[in-house]
């Protein structure tokens, strides 16, 4: 019986995957990817071998849904056949009422959200438990996920903020990448240099206020002189209400991702 069974080896599945055998905890044999996409099949077995890529779920110790939203219950329906007890679900949006909904009483259901960074093994993701999940489930879900990240735990509803906050934040760090990297052509710098700057200069900045031990705040007054060249960027910043759009944009997500929810 394989440990871990990801279904859909997509971008999701393939970065789990990925993330867990770079993490070292489990053996090759051990995983097991479920897609039925030939193509994919051959791109996932070409990626790792001696992982048993297969077109059928199987039993498993532990399953990964890893489709897209639409394509769950139709997921969760074969995954019935082969009695299923703990299952970790990443599709955005579906309820753990929905995920418990298609499968049957055997299941433990834990639902995430996990975001884009997780490609790159940064990602930031939460996880809710469903009505069955013991802490022992939640742990599994904790480590099937931490080996691509952060992952931290909420109650349900707090999902949608979530998909607000972390779901959606790389997007809004790409825009602030993109108008940083136009705003050093502006001032006079060629594109490509203004890109290698506005680049690692994120990377930079995140990198301190994830591993520098000071709180954001702390952080800008330490490089916002009196009457200095950040002061006066600052306040341009805030003149022009960025602040402000960024509270608006996360609880604008947030409440998308309400009404999206299934
Ligand atoms: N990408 C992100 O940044 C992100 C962030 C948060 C959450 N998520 C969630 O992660 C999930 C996967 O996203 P993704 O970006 O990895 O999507 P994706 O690249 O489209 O991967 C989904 C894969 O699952 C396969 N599949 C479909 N139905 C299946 C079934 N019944 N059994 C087994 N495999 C099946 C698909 O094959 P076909 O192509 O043949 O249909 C596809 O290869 C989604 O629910 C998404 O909401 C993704």
């Amino acid at each position: 019986m394989a440990v871990l069974q990801v279904i859909g080896g997509g971008r999701m599945g393939e970065a789990l995957v990925g993330g867990l055998l770079k993490a070292g905890g489990l053996r090759l044999d051990s995983i097991r990817v479920v897609e039925p996409d030939p193509a994919r099949h051959r791109a996932l077995a070409e990626a790792f071998p001696g992982v048993d890529v297969v077109g059928e779920p199987g039993e498993a110790e532990g399953s990964v849904l890893a489709v897209k939203p639409g394509d769950v219950a139709a997921a969760c329906e074969a995954l019935t056949s082969v009695r299923p007890t703990r299952v970790l679900s990443v599709a955005a949006g579906v309820t753990v009422a929905a995920l418990e909904g298609h499968l049957p009483d055997t299941a433990r259901v834990v639902r995430a959200m996990p975001n884009t960074a997780a490609f790159v093994g940064a990602g930031a993701a939460a996880i809710a438990a469903g009505s069955r999940a013991t802490e022992e489930d939640l742990v599994w879900a904790e480590a099937v996920l931490g080996a691509v990240g952060t992952v931290v735990r909420v109650k349900e509803p707090l999902l949608d903020a979530v998909t607000g906050l972390s779901g959606s934040g790389p997007a809004y760090v790409f825009l602030v990448a993109e108008a940083l990297v136009d705003a050093g052509v502006l001032a006079g710098l060629p594109r490509d240099v203004s890109e290698a700057l506005a680049l690692q200069t994120l990377l930079g900045a995140a990198t301190l206020l994830v591993h520098g031990g000071e709180s954001p705040e702390a952080l800008r007054a330490a490089v916002t002189s009196p009457g200095g060249t950040t002061a006066a960027g600052l306040r341009v910043l805030e003149q022009h209400g960025v602040r402000s759009a960024l509270l608006e944009a996360v609880m604008a997500a947030t409440e998308r991702s309400r009404e999206l929810g299934i």
